[in-house]
């Protein structure tokens, strides 16, 4: 068997488009949805993404902000830029990006931000609301994660899911939508990690298999089943023959000889969770202005 490709960068494509008329009526009745990205430091790869995300704001009609802050600065510095987008009713969404300098405590920028501005999904409101299964802001990853499932039309209600990874982000809250009771979830999930015992067992035995550990082509097709979805959350950066290039936590080659579908890297999660995040904004300016947005991402 060879995989389909789920190609997430048609999808996000749809999903931008989406994103884009909703922008639209939202300005028609007097809203110009905001995010605003905080950076604090210099780290390359963040940069890029942060440049990423504006650029994408621009591309569907949302304003961006970019808030950049010395990476030697003490933490207040960060702590006061938050509260005041907190407190600007211009602005509707806040994502502070991560990772962030050693004299910051991760977990209190965090919860500094305004739970309804908080575009990422982080807050513990946030996440405990999902928990609930009352979700405000599903964080973007999983939320692209679940789109791709449901374009790849994978019927999750009863399917065996193995999430490889705990993530707070990906894995964790992933897992939890997906043991939802709704359309998108009704699955019955197993969450793999580091110290879990002999995983290709549990891949193997799996209808859908998320990867999402950070570890270079981990799971690769000798630990699928024959037909399985495979959904490829890493982006690593290797060295190979003397070149850098990006691989997933996939092993792609192998993988798709064994499965029925699966994400590529790069083109498949990457662009979903930039996607999702637009999707985000404006349902965040929504929330803040009082104004109905009906566009649901999954
Ligand atoms: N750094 C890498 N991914 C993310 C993300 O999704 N949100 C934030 N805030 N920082 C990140």
């Amino acid at each position: 068997m060879t995989a389909d490709i789920i190609d997430g960068d048609a999808v996000a494509d749809a999903v931008r488009d989406d994103v884009a008329t909703t922008a639209e009526s939202l300005s028609a009745a007097g809203v110009e949805p905001t995010l605003a990205t905080v950076l604090m430091g210099s780290d390359p790869a963040s940069e890029t993404y942060v440049s990423l995300k504006q650029d994408d704001c621009a591309e569907v009609g949302i304003e961006a902000r970019d808030v950049r802050i010395d990476g030697d600065a003490p933490a207040s510095e960060l702590y006061d830029a938050v509260a005041e987008l907190n407190d600007d009713p211009d602005v509707h969404g806040v994502l502070v990006q991560q990772p962030l300098p050693d004299q910051v405590d991760d977990d209190e920028v965090v919860r500094a931000v305004d739970p309804r501005k908080d575009v990422d999904g982080f807050h513990p409101e946030n996440l405990g609301r999902l928990v609930r299964g009352n979700a405000r802001y599903v964080p973007c990853t999983p939320l692209g994660v679940q789109r791709l499932l449901a374009e790849a039309g994978v019927d999750t209600a009863g399917a065996d899911v193995v999430v490889v990874g705990r993530s707070t982000i990906v894995g964790k809250p992933l897992a939890t939508r997906l043991t939802t009771k709704n359309d998108s979830g009704n699955a019955t999930v197993t969450v793999c990690h580091s110290r879990t015992d002999d995983l290709a067992a549990k891949t193997r035995a799996a209808d859908v298999v998320v990867a999402a550990v950070g570890v270079p082509e981990l799971v690769d097709g000798s630990m699928l089943a024959e037909g399985a979805v495979v959904v490829d959350v890493g982006i690593n950066r290797v060295e190979r023959d003397g070149e850098s290039t990006l691989v997933g936590d996939v092993d792609y080659e192998s993988a798709r000889e064994v499965a029925g579908a699966i994400t590529p890297v790069p083109g498949g999660v990457g662009p979903m969770t930039r996607a999702m995040l637009l999707v985000n904004t404006v349902r965040a300016a929504g929330l803040v202005e009082g104004v109905d947005v009906a566009l649901e991402a999954v």
